[in-house]
């Protein structure tokens, strides 16, 4: 009988365009790893935050990603990054977060710090029997897994992600975020080439989820 296939499916999209729900609710369908990558730019701009580190001052940013340790921790089907032995709490989402994770995210030895070990994952995801990998961010299907089974971009009215973050009750500029997130020179937000673009904005996280689950659910067998 035929093994089962590892699937990776990349989810990318700017801020609230449904990329953390959809993921989510894709992990628990098809028993896929869900890797949320913001929250390790989130992370690592909390350390740098924490230890003043500025993020124009180039060698204090090096010196700093020189010092800091990475591990994974596995929840559930959920995986956090550890840094120094330490999984950030709820401060990644602080207003101070939200205002520098751009500057950081840009930076290209920031992103070259965590390229390897967000393909690392994959391997986590395999070891620990899940039936692939579902990883949400910015340039997953673009630099991170190019070759991903499923790549898909979301997106959706600027006016729409703003009402859905402020639900949320956070404070945060969404608009600036994108627009330095897709201006940025290194692996800029942008929808890859090929990869399947689903507008969010007048339809629900269900009819999203669909979308993505049809091709899911051929590949591997309806759950
Ligand atoms: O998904 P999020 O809004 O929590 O991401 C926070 C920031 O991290 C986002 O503004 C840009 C950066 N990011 C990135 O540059 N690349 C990724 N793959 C994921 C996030």
């Amino acid at each position: 009988m035929p093994s089962t296939p590892f699937i990776i499916v990349a989810i990318d999209g700017g801020a609230a365009s449904g990329k953390s729900s959809s993921s989510r609710t894709l992990s628990e369908r098809f028993n896929l790893l869900h890797v949320d990558t913001g929250s390790f730019y989130r992370a690592i701009t909390a350390e740098m935050l924490r230890q003043r580190v500025n993020s124009h001052d180039l060698a204090a940013v090096k010196s700093a990603l020189a010092g800091i340790k990475l591990a994974t921790r596995v929840n559930g089907r959920s995986a956090a990054m550890e840094i120094g032995g330490h999984v950030a709490g709820d401060e990644i989402r602080s207003r101070a977060v939200n205002d520098h994770v751009s500057h950081f995210a840009a930076i290209p030895e920031v992103r070259t710090a965590l390229l390897a070990y967000q393909r690392g994952l994959a391997g986590v995801a395999r070891e620990k029997n899940f039936r692939g990998l579902v990883m949400e961010g910015r340039d997953i299907g673009s630099v991170i897994f190019p070759d991903a089974d499923f790549r898909f971009f979301l997106h959706a009215d600027p006016a729409e992600r703003a009402r859905r973050r402020a639900s949320e009750g956070g404070q945060d500029s969404i608009a600036e975020r994108d627009r330095l997130d897709s201006s940025r020179k290194t692996s800029p937000l942008a929808c890859p080439l090929g990869a399947v673009s689903i507008d969010t904005t007048h339809v629900t996280l269900a009819q999203v989820v669909e979308k993505m689950a049809v091709p899911l659910a051929a590949r591997l067998g309806t759950p």
